[in-house]
């Protein structure tokens, strides 16, 4: 089984806190199947009336599975395709899962300036977009990828500073974190590999048109 068999749309979408609202979005437009939950044992969900099959990925791995044509459409944050940069067409920007990407420390760690965190190490999933960052603020430090729990670095003394995603906050406040600077905001996009793109234009774009009008007609969620 591979997307490029014609007849069928592959769709990735990525556990985890997406999951939910993407896969509700696209069975409001009737794609859907049946078993089709996050938990789902079964890792490829098919549909075969609509001709549509639903494969269930690691979010980090999703934009992967699309660049390679293992998927041909999916749903994922902007700061999965910020951080893993695959060549992937970016369709739609579908305005749910919105949340920032900041710079965090400990209270007693606040200094006056982003500068004053130079040399310091910094925890993050997200060591790419990190980088970048202090990179272009002319900042050298330490970059400690982890794939999760980031608010723990700080509290054991792996690292000073978190880059890390907030949605409502209240991770960072449990943690007694701070936020010091914020980097950019992400919402959950629309993507497709680009050669689907062409062969299965029709699909996609409709699809695509579907979302919009979801979207305008402000009944996404
Ligand atoms: C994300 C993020 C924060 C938390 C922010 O973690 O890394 O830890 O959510 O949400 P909040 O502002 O609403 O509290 P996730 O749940 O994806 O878990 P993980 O980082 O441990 O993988």
């Amino acid at each position: 089984m591979t997307s490029s068999d014609m007849n069928y749309l592959t769709v990735a979408l990525p556990k985890g806190k997406l999951f939910e609202p993407a896969a509700a979005m696209l069975a409001k437009l009737g794609y859907s199947a049946e078993g089709l939950r996050e938990d789902s044992r079964k890792l490829v969900i098919s549909n075969e009336e609509k001709k549509i099959r639903f494969i269930i990925t690691k979010t980090a791995d999703l934009p992967t599975y699309v660049e390679y044509g293992a998927a041909d459409i999916g749903i994922i944050g902007k700061d999965v395709l910020l951080e893993e940069n695959k060549n992937v067409y970016e369709l739609l920007d579908l305005k749910f899962g919105l949340c920032r990407m900041v710079v965090a420390v400990p209270q007693a760690l606040v200094q006056d300036k982003l500068a004053d965190y130079a040399h310091m190490r910094v925890a993050t999933k997200y060591p790419n977009i990190a980088q970048r960052f202090f990179h272009e603020a002319g900042i050298q430090l330490e970059i400690i990828k982890l794939n999760g729990s980031i608010e723990l670095a700080p509290m054991v003394g792996l690292a000073e500073i978190i880059v890390d995603l907030v949605e409502t906050g209240r991770t960072l406040k449990e943690n007694k974190l701070v936020e010091v600077a914020t980097l950019h905001q992400a919402t959950a996009r629309f993507i497709a590999n680009r050669v689907s793109f062409k062969m299965k234009f029709d699909r996609i774009n409709t699809m695509t048109e579907e979302l919009r009008g979801l979207l305008s007609a402000g009944v996404a969620q």
